[in-house]
């Protein structure tokens, strides 16, 4: 008997060393990043850095403005909905959760902020590092809430998210002056590359296994660098657009290394620059007319408080338009995004 189930079990264990172990679900998404994956915690941290107020959120249930930077809900909203969990994710900060709704999912990302503390200093915003040191408290009050086993379980078979980078370079390397005396764009990449690389291995070591980091979105045709660029008529600027691409590529060969080195671990990285920039350029084949500038006010300057005063420009629907305020997509464009990487690169994790 004793040595039938040995056998039985040693059979199995080959099956889960030759073909990967059969994916559980997932039971919560853990965010960390910028103001494309923040509900709301800048809310509840000493910055200026705020988007609680009309008309922000406007389409989110309740026409509540939670502190997402969009009319509605954010791309990861979105999948932990398509995975079954809920229909947003919470801030960890905002003290109307608790642990019990932790556990399904939770955001610990800032608007304005980077991997770069230089960057996090600017708006006193919540830095990427203190996002960690967040995880590791959330750790231990799902330990309590829990017991060790089945929180032990939920880190392990938790999805991890990154959206973050894109305040680095237009918040930061091309406005102040610190960082590019310091570094070439080349160099730069590689030192917040360098930051994104210890942060993997660090979650990997608090039990992250499933990871889903984000590559840079088109920097180039958010509205605000559009305006930057009126002695071209207002287009694309192309050098952050490639800027983006290169940020990505490099994140993929870091991708490949972690899959190697890293026992056990499935980490992808999402796409987030192909898709908008398919529908920036053929913005009526998804039922868009405007891609230029945001929703909120005159859309080519406005966000956080310039986007509260209530503008007689603000568009009344903001499904037309691919940026709700000058940096930041409307809901509709979150969904396309998520809607493309629920199907592809994210499918896996289903
Ligand atoms: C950012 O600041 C934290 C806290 O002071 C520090 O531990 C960390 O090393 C800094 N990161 C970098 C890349 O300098």
């Amino acid at each position: 008997m004793v040595s039938e189930r040995l056998t039985h079990l040693f059979k199995i264990n080959l099956l889960v060393i030759c073909f990967g172990q059969a994916g559980a679900k997932v039971p919560a998404i853990i965010v960390f990043g910028d103001s494309t994956v923040d509900a709301g915690n800048n809310n509840y941290y000493p910055t200026i850095v705020r988007s609680n107020f009309a008309p922000y959120g406007r389409d989110f249930e309740g026409g509540k403005p939670t502190g997402r930077f969009t009319n509605g809900r954010l791309a990861t909203d979105f999948y932990s909905e398509a995975f079954g969990i809920k229909p947003f994710i919470p801030a960890y900060l905002d003290p109307a959760y608790s642990i019990k709704d932790f556990a399904t999912g939770v955001t610990f990302a800032s608007a304005g902020t980077g991997f770069d503390n230089v960057t996090s200093n600017l708006g006193n915003v919540v830095p990427f590092w203190k996002q960690l040191e967040y995880f590791k408290e959330y750790r231990k009050r799902l330990t309590n809430y829990l017991g060790r086993n089945k929180a032990n379980e939920l880190i392990r078979e938790a999805l991890y998210i990154t959206s973050i980078g894109t305040n680095d370079f237009i918040l930061n390397y091309f406005v102040i002056p610190i960082r590019s005396s310091q570094f070439t764009v080349d160099e730069y990449q590689n030192f917040l590359l360098g930051i994104l690389d210890k942060f993997v291995y660090d979650i990997y070591r608090l039990g992250a296994r499933k990871i889903a980091v984000g590559g840079l979105p088109p920097i180039g045709c958010l509205p605000l660098i559009r305006t930057t660029n009126f002695k071209a008529g207002s287009a694309c600027r192309e050098e952050f657009n490639n800027l983006a691409r290169e940020f990505s590529d490099k994140t993929i060969v870091l991708c490949a290394k972690w899959n190697l080195a890293l026992r056990g671990i499935r980490v992808v990285v999402s796409n987030l620059l192909d898709v908008p920039l398919q529908v920036i350029r053929n913005p009526h084949l998804y039922g868009f007319d405007s891609v230029a500038v945001g929703c909120c006010g005159t859309g080519t300057i406005e966000l956080s408080y310039l986007c509260k005063e209530t503008s007689p420009f603000t568009c009344k629907d903001a499904n037309k338009y691919v940026f709700f305020d000058a940096v930041h997509p409307s809901e509709k464009l979150y969904r396309i995004v998520a809607d493309h990487l629920m199907k592809t690169t994210l499918s896996e994790f289903l």
